[in-house]
């Protein structure tokens, strides 16, 4: 494995993460992490796994600290290069915690109560819903801001969590604390991030029901293909996957929400373009697609699932990235965290 090296920071940031909650899937993937992969050549990048919000619905502890290295080993299997980006868990970065509890104190609850994953998650758990649910999205704030980033990639069902932290940063932190200087220009304290949304891949949906998103939480497994699945469980699936009584698959056919996500996966999947796909699958009957949508899913998932067994056998390697990432990430956070406590008014001593 390659030693981990100093990285240069004068490039535009980046930030992301996913949580650690059992296994990633094709969502997570096409959605967020395949693009990060990109960034990495251009901007000063740092992913994490944002283990604290996993624990905003019941986990298991006995599963918490695998499911967090897991999620590790499958950022780099899918790419990322930790000689490039900081790579590390948020919870071994104590500022994370620190400024949620500065950003909680100013932001309104309402905004909170309207967030629509709250909404939903809230009323999946009935009584047992607990104030970190609620919080999820101020925490998430805190992991953007604290890396003063200029862009945060993600899948579509972010965005308004996007917003938030920009309406955090910009109307409660710096338009509250900020000083002036001497033209009266606001200073501000905190970067107002901007989200980084793809058109493809940014809201990849259900096997079993083409208007509902492909999500980690559905109770039915065959709604969706983990990275780590098997070639032989990944067509399994597939063949299962709902379908429509017509033949031909198509694009944007609000009918047909089915044959316009199996077949956007299918140009993912293949690294093909939208139209070629849409070509070569517009007569196409569903008993043929399926079997080349699996093989696409197969020979696209394989090498990621080499690497990651790689990785996997090599505890002590991963130990030094997630050291040596949460080191570097420390001391952008601590810097930030120091700025917006200052800003607050609390007392120092030397
Ligand atoms: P999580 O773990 O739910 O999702 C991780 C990423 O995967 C994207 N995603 C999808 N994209 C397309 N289609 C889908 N069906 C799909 N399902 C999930 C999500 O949009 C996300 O980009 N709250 C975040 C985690 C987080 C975070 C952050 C992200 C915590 N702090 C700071 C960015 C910056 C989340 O949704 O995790």
């Amino acid at each position: 494995m390659p030693a981990v090296s100093a990285l240069p920071s004068d490039r535009p940031r980046v930030l992301s993460g996913v949580q650690p909650t059992g296994s990633l899937h094709l969502g997570n993937w096409l959605g967020a992490i395949r693009n990060w992969v990109d960034l990495q050549t251009s901007h000063d990048t740092y992913f994490c796994v944002v283990d604290l919000h996993a624990i905003t619905v019941p986990h298991d502890p006995g599963r918490l600290a695998e499911d967090t290295l897991s999620t590790a080993a499958l950022y780099l299997a899918c790419g990322i290069d930790p000689e490039r980006s900081t790579v590390f868990v948020q919870s071994h970065v104590s500022a994370h915690s620190e400024l949620c509890w500065l950003l909680n104190c100013v932001t309104p609850l309402n905004w909170l109560e309207r967030m629509i994953q709250f909404k939903e998650k809230a009323l999946r758990q009935g009584a047992d819903v607990s104030a970190g649910l609620l919080d999820y999205p101020v925490l998430m704030a805190a992991d953007i801001l604290l890396y003063d980033a200029d862009r945060v990639p993600v899948g579509e069902d972010q965005k308004q969590h996007l917003e938030l932290a920009r309406d955090i940063a910009q109307q409660r932190i710096n338009a509250r604390f900020g000083s002036k200087d001497a033209e009266g220009e606001l200073i501000p304290i905190l970067k107002v991030p901007e989200p980084l949304i793809l058109r493809e891949g940014a809201r990849v949906m259900s096997l079993s029901d083409g208007r509902s998103k492909m999500s980690k939480s559905d109770p039915n497994e065959g709604s969706r293909i983990n990275l780590l699945d098997p070639p032989e469980l990944i067509s399994r699936k597939i063949k299962r996957a709902k379908t429509d009584p017509q033949m031909g698959l198509e694009f944007g056919n609000a009918e047909r929400p089915e044959a316009d996500n199996l077949l956007g996966l299918y140009a993912l999947l293949a690294g093909r373009s939208r139209e070629a796909v849409a070509a070569e699958c517009a007569a196409m009957g569903w008993g043929a697609f399926k079997p080349l949508l699996a093989e696409a899913a197969v020979a696209a998932l394989s090498p990621l699932q080499e690497r990651y067994r790689d990785l996997r056998s090599d505890p002590l390697y991963l130990q030094s990235v997630l050291r040596q990432g949460r080191d570097r990430a420390s001391e952008v956070a601590a810097a930030t965290l120091a700025r917006v406590r200052q800003s607050l008014g609390f007392l120092a001593i030397p």
